[in-house]
């Protein structure tokens, strides 16, 4: 059977219905984690979660060590990561509260460490990453999704910038000109790093505010966090039906 790993983002530090837990303190030889790697029953089955900004929120987007969590979570023995990520709408159509799948993606970040291969290296490797994620878990997705009646996105170009400040209007509209159509800051390296390491990988975006220039008022934190409350208890629903239903 499939083991789920979900990295849990803004909003979804814990999954309070992972049952009967143990937490696996893992160090890795790309450093520490976020936190604790928690192993329990979800949704019928053994499931992992890991917060990636750590509990407390402790590690910024760009100060999150992608490599050690990724490592850790295929060290313990997961085959496919569910990554939730908060973002900013920037397609008229991704309101507030909309979920998002994106099957692609642009990578506008900088000085993250990117990949696992680039020590002791017998060959240079290059991932086909063509595809950023895994498809099948994508449909997987999609499917809980529209089981559960929400609004979402079965596609998107999610851009990753580097943060953590919010972009300004000229970039959101220079990433919309480049196809973008959702903006978050945790999306990469993980997804590059998940298929480094083999394994399955797909992002439930939750849209939590209009991207920078795209409503008449400022970007409210107030109001992310409204959104985030409603957005995050819907993904959990989400995420228990997928891995309910999947008897792989
Ligand atoms: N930009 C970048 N990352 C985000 C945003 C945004 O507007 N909203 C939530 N994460």
């Amino acid at each position: 059977m499939t083991v789920y790993a979900i990295i849990g983002g803004s909003g979804l530090a814990d999954l309070e219905d992972l049952r009967n837990r143990k937490s696996i303190s893992i160090n890795t030889p790309y450093g520490e984690p976020s936190g604790d790697i928690y192993i329990g029953d979800y949704g019928g089955r053994e499931v992992m979660f890991l917060s990636r900004h750590g509990e407390p929120h402790r590690y910024a987007p760009h100060q999150v060590n992608y490599r050690a969590n990724v490592w850790a979570l295929k060290e313990t023995g997961a085959d496919s990561i569910l990554a939730f990520n908060a973002v900013g709408g920037i397609n008229h159509a991704m309101g507030a509260g909309k979920f998002c799948v994106p099957h692609d993606l642009i990578d506008y970040t900088y000085c993250r460490q990117q990949t696992f291969f680039d020590k002791d290296l017998d060959k240079v490797t290059h991932i086909d990453f063509s595809k950023p994620y895994t498809n099948e878990l994508r449909i997987r997705l999609i499917t809980a999704l529209a089981a559960e009646g929400f609004d979402f996105s079965a596609r998107g170009v999610y851009g990753c910038t580097q943060g953590p400040r919010l972009e300004t209007a000229a970039e959101i509209i220079r990433m919309e000109r480049d196809g973008c159509d959702i903006v978050g800051m945790t999306g990469m390296p993980e997804a590059a790093l998940a298929r480094e390491l083999e394994l399955e990988y797909a992002c439930l975006a939750l849209v939590v505010n209009p991207a920078a220039g795209k409503s008449s008022s400022e970007i409210s934190m107030a109001e992310i966090e409204s959104v985030l409350q409603v957005g995050v208890s819907n993904a959990k629903a989400v995420l228990v039906r997928l891995i309910g239903s999947d008897l792989r």
